[in-house]
């Protein structure tokens, strides 16, 4: 799908998420900007693009970058939602139905990991 693609979906899941149930665990502005394309360059890395990520950043350590973040099973349903919504059916990003569906089943599972709080 290309690193360009994952960078306009993060930017679409982080402006859903900046409106969300959640929003308030989110920066503004510029900042927010900034954070999808943390999440990019993640996604990036995980998709098999370059390690942008790591290179920027070090080791992901994704469960423990998230422990600042009281995540419980509804944030991380509201999460879901806001990333489901962005990509629909891929089209937009260069994504087939069904690499669609393989993504959001692998976000499904790793969110798993964030959940830090009982709900
Ligand atoms: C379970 C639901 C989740 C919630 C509520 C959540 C929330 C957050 C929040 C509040 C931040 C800090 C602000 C920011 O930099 O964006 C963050 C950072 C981040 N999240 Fe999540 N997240 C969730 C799941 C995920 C998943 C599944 C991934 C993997 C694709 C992910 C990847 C990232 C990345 C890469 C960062 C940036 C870390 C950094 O370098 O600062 N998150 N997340």
């Amino acid at each position: 799908m290309g690193s360009e693609n994952l960078y306009k979906l993060s930017w679409e899941v982080y402006q859903l998420l900046g409106q969300s149930a959640i929003a308030d665990m989110f920066p503004e502005g510029d900042e927010l900007h900034a954070a999808s394309q943390r999440q990019a360059e993640f996604l990036i890395g995980i998709l098999g693009g370059p390690p942008l990520y790591m290179q920027k950043h070090g080791h992901p350590r994704m469960r423990a970058r998230h422990l600042p973040f009281p995540i419980d099973e509804a944030a991380r349903q509201e999460w879901l939602r806001c990333f489901r919504t962005a990509l629909g059916d891929g089209a937009a990003f260069g994504l087939s139905p069904s690499h669609s569906r393989d993504l959001m089943t692998w976000l499904e599972a790793f969110s798993g990991w964030m959940v830090n709080k009982e709900g």
